[in-house]
């Protein structure tokens, strides 16, 4: 946990406060005691289950979740048949929801046979009228719905949901200030993502997120630094910097600050190895930045570039306010200033209108750049954006075509790639035993590459100096070497 909350202290008589988090502590109490008085019923604890679809951005939102659900005594369990399951969706594109829609009809089974089950849905999806809608309607077993701007009132909805009996639903359009200081239970000890603004103001024409996670609102500064003191007190070492757009951090603060200037004051604080950060929209990364990445020792040699297409024509349909040239000049300016640094990004095939000689702009976008890795997606179609209306819509065949070939190339020269750093010995993370090899550990470089290594759980959270034996495409074989590099 982030931040010592004593419970017990809490006066339940007087009605809950109106000021956030001291109401959301009130609430925390109340469920703890139903909680406590269920499971002394039962004879055994309560378990929760949160399963999290999507990006970082909804594993950050689900470590605040748990934190919640811990202090108010659920005991944490990856099964689902629990007394509380909790999914946190993602509706970025049209897959994503078609997931959470065949599992809902599974846990509807597991309900049946356990029906005081509470099955609670929040998040992305949730912020859309006719998922809301379709449940309410079709999907009544589902007891408690809410959505992006309000995951720190979980207590406060579940108090409902026990109390009321029925379901409860709870979306907010927007969400104008930003509630500190609540429980967080990490999914690692040493390493955490940071939430440093939330919302995009970005409109890509494809994209759904601006308007499931509103406009964007940046954290203060000393909050951020505060929380990050916190961690690093806590023994994490490393930090993921998260927001939709992390390059335009700080616009709307009353009092400006740039992400550069945070990226400096975060690379002071002791205990912190390693800083990294996502996600950078190209149109916004400015020199300050490239030169605050270079100055910056402990900010990690890795920068995740999303291009979406290579085709300027296309870029311009999407609204992402660059050129393919402008893309690949802001390339070479930040290969000139740090060589060593890693690449990597999204790209999105099958965009509307998009030609075969729009594709093969992109294809050369991935053959100058030579990305690390790149994450590669479907053009999918959300009801609700510019896209969506756009009539050319390319047929599926061709989309698929155009994508395994793109795929291909992407992975040769990955595996290219990935090898740069080969019979060197480099600062490793030693994150967690290798869930294939017994007696190995998986660590990651700074650039985000993966070494597996002769070692135990006890190395974990520890960097350590390996010496990369052996490249296998995307990862490495390596073995430990004493501190002093050789
Ligand atoms: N279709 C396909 N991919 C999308 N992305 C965002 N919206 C869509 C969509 N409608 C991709 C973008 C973004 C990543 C998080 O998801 O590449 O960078
Ligand atoms: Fe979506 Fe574009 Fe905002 Fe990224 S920058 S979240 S792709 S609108």
């Amino acid at each position: 946990m982030d931040r010592d909350i004593n419970l017990d202290r809490i006066d339940l008589e007087p009605p809950p406060p109106e000021a956030e988090p001291e109401r959301q502590f009130y609430f925390m109490e109340q469920c703890r005691r139903w909680v406590k008085r269920r499971s002394e019923e039962l004879g055994r604890p309560l378990f929760a289950c949160t399963v999290t679809f999507g990006c970082q951005m909804n594993a950050r939102d689900s470590e605040k979740l748990l934190g919640i659900l811990r202090e108010i005594g659920y005991e944490e369990t990856s099964d689902e048949h629990a007394d509380l399951v909790l999914y946190n969706t993602c509706t970025v594109r049209e897959n994503a929801n078609k997931r959470v829609y065949g599992r809902l009809g599974y846990l509807n089974t597991i309900k049946k046979k356990n029906p005081d089950m509470i099955i609670a849905l929040c998040g992305c999806m949730m912020q859309e009228t006719e998922v809301v809608e379709k449940i309410r309607k079709s999907y009544r077993f589902v007891d408690l719905i809410f959505g992006t701007h309000n995951i720190f009132k979980l207590a406060e909805l579940l108090y409902r949901r026990f109390t009321e009996g029925r379901m409860v639903t709870d979306i907010w359009n927007s969400a104008d200030a930003i509630v500190e200081d609540l429980p967080v239970e990490r999914k690692y000890p040493f390493k955490s993502g940071v939430n440093i603004m939330f919302g995009c103001d970005n409109f890509c024409s494809y994209c759904i997120v601006p308007y499931v996670r509103g406009r964007e609102r940046s954290r203060r500064p000393e909050d951020i630094l505060a929380e990050i003191r916190r961690l690093a007190a806590d023994g994490v070492v490393e930090v993921m910097l998260l927001g939709q757009n992390v390059n335009s951090y700080g616009k709307n603060l009353p009092e400006p600050a740039t992400f550069s200037q945070l990226l400096r004051r975060v690379n002071e604080i002791e205990g912190i190895r390693r800083i990294r950060f996502m996600t950078s929209h190209p149109k916004d990364l400015s020199d300050e930045l490239i030169e605050a990445m270079k100055d910056c020792g402990k900010v990690c040699r890795h920068l995740h570039l999303p291009v979406q297409s290579g085709s300027s024509r296309i870029l311009k349909e999407m609204n992402r306010r660059y050129t393919k040239e402008q893309y690949l000049e802001l390339v070479d300016r930040l290969r000139a200033a740090i060589p060593d640094i890693s690449l990597t990004t999204d790209i999105i095939v099958g965009f509307p209108g998009e030609t075969e000689e729009d594709f093969l702009e992109t294809m050369d976008v991935v053959e100058r750049v030579r990305y690390d890795s790149a994450f590669t997606f479907i053009y999918s179609k959300r009801t609700g954006t510019p896209a969506a209306r756009m009539e050319n819509q390319v047929p599926e065949d061709v989309v698929k075509d155009r994508f395994d070939r793109l795929l291909k190339r992407i992975q040769e020269i990955s595996a290219e790639v990935c090898g740069r750093d080969l019979h060197t010995v480099q600062e490793v993370l030693a994150e967690e035993p290798d869930d294939h090899m017994d007696g190995y550990m998986t660590g990651r470089l700074g650039n985000n590459t993966i070494v597996h290594f002769p070692g135990d759980a006890s190395l974990t959270g520890r960097i350590v100096n390996v010496y990369l034996e052996e490249s296998r495409g995307f990862y490495y074989m390596g073995r430990m070497v004493p501190e002093e590099k050789t």
